[in-house]
């Protein structure tokens, strides 16, 4: 048995996978595990995910992570969770069995249900409370759906058999226990996703509550984002090792990237991008599109607050292209083929998939391809996808700048799209500021782990972390500022071309 464990694992439970991570000291990898889950569609616009594949999963990747490496629970000083957010799991407290299956952040389902709430005031009617307009992403239209419409349910949720919970409170309660003693909580962040916490109490939110007819008992605890919550269950291999830490991923990426002054900001590159911008202390409300988020809390620490616009579609657009239309084998091939023209031939891209997120927020968008010319080829279109990324970016970047009234000077970056050099230099050509990755750009494995290993001692405070960070490549604007402005005048108006289009 090792003196001291020398190790944290992660475990990233995302959109399209369930990864385990386990880091060093200098927060560089160690070894990781991976596996894919379903993706279920059911209908147009229905997403969802099986919660007990993504619980089988996550222990198959702790196991693979730790075996590759050849360590054992007496290694691991502490496990840290992050997520992908706002998808919702309802399962029975008393079998552990979830009543249906998770429903997605990107599934559309509840339109009528944010319709129905926003007669009454508006899209915006808790945005001053929560932070966030009324949208079928956020938790709490996916709640109520659950319990409207899976037979028994909500009879079952108000004798208090039923339990909420993002991706998290899901994985963190089988993790301890489940039905055996199992601990059922959330972070601050994850809470601030539902549409259901007061951002400044960081309490539930009861009236908001009644009005969507959601039970609190459902609702997990809310606790910091970094403490430790309990240990992992006796039947586990990971059992006795304190859970603490648990970030939802866009901010455990903003942790690992080390964003942590009032005025840092990163942008992940996964399914979709979610560029997060640190507002300290400071609850900033958008007049630009952008939702209002909390970044992170340590322990009894003040919270720290950001802005952060999310764009639904971006990676997945890739997958799109790959699954849907055979147009690729594997998503790199999309560099290969867009590197074999010089520009996208006058086509856009508009995937607004599950309608358009920040900075629009339209509902009744749907996804577009303009500019069609018999001039265009597959080049163009590889092309075009990629730089839809870009120039959504770029909208989200300028919301933040209006926002902020100080203009960033350079993008901070990590997810898998990262690795894609054609894609981050068109970036920092739209962008017109410099686009810089750091060498460890697993960043939301690492956010996540630092804020595990920061409640345990493994590491001291935040200014140690800082010192963890570098810069792995830099790219510099190449463009001229006529062409960056052209071409975000037709990405503009492409992005018109999808409004209106559901009846
Ligand atoms: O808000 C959704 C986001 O948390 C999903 O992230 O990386 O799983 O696509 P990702």
């Amino acid at each position: 048995m090792p003196d001291k464990p020398r190790y944290i694992i992660a475990i990233d439970q995302g959109t399209t996978s369930s990864r385990a991570i386990v880091f060093g000291h200098d927060g560089n990898i160690v070894s990781t595990g991976q596996k894919e889950h379903e993706q279920i569609f059911p209908h147009a616009g229905w997403v969802e995910h099986d919660p007990m594949e993504i619980w089988t999963n996550v222990r198959e990747v702790v196991g693979l992570a730790l075996s590759k490496a050849n360590l054992t629970r007496h290694d691991i000083a502490a496990v840290g969770i992050t997520n992908q957010r706002e998808t919702a799991v309802v399962w029975d407290r008393n079998t552990g069995e979830p009543v249906y299956n998770a429903i997605v952040w990107q599934d559309t389902r509840t339109q009528p249900i944010v319709n129905q709430l926003a007669e009454n005031g508006g899209l915006d009617r808790f945005k001053d409370t929560v932070g966030l307009p009324l949208a079928t992403y956020f938790s709490g239209t996916k709640i109520k759906w659950i319990l409207d419409n899976v037979e028994g349910a909500r009879e079952r949720a108000e004798a208090g058999d039923l339990m909420f919970g993002n991706t998290d409170s899901w994985i963190v309660w089988n993790l301890t226990g489940g039905t055996d003693g199992g601990v059922h909580i959330t972070d601050v962040t994850n809470a601030s996703r539902t549409l259901f916490m007061n951002l400044e109490t960081l309490a539930w939110d009861e009236d908001i509550l009644k009005e969507f007819g959601v039970p609190k008992s459902m609702m997990p605890q809310i606790r910091s984002s970094s403490e430790v919550y309990g240990t992992v269950a006796g039947s586990q291999l990971l059992r006795e090792t304190p859970v603490a830490g648990i970030l939802g991923d866009q901010q455990a990426a903003t942790f690992g990237q080390a964003a942590f002054a009032q005025g840092d900001a990163k942008n992940t590159y996964g399914t979709g991008c979610f560029l997060i911008f640190n507002t300290g202390e400071e609850i900033v409300r958008s007049e630009n599109g952008l939702i209002t988020t909390v970044a992170y809390q340590l322990g009894d620490a003040k919270p720290v607050y950001a802005l952060e616009g999310s764009i639904a579609v971006t990676g997945s657009l890739i997958q799109w292209l790959r699954d849907n239309l055979g147009m690729i084998n594997s998503a790199p091939e999309i560099e290969d083929l867009a590197r074999q023209v010089e520009d996208n031939g006058g086509v856009y891209i508009v995937p607004a998939f599950s309608g358009l997120f920040a900075p629009y927020w339209r509902a009744d968008a749907r996804g577009a391809i303009v500019g069609l010319t018999r001039y265009v080829n597959k080049n163009h279109i590889a092309r075009a996808a990629l730089e839809a990324t870009a120039f959504q970016t770029r909208e989200v970047l300028d919301a933040v700048n209006a926002d902020s009234g100080v203009p960033l000077s350079e993008l901070r970056v990590d997810g898998g799209m990262v690795a894609n050099d054609a894609l981050m230099q068109f970036q920092a050509d739209i962008l017109g500021v410099d686009v810089v990755r750091p060498k460890v750009i697993e960043t939301t494995a690492l956010g996540a782990a630092y804020a595990a290993g920061l409640a345990v001692g493994f590491w001291n405070d935040t200014d140690e972390l800082g010192q963890n960070w570098d810069e792995g490549k830099r790219w510099t604007p190449q463009m001229e500022q006529s062409e960056r402005e052209r071409q975000m005048r037709l990405w503009k108006k492409a992005v018109t071309k999808t409004f209106d289009w559901v009846d």
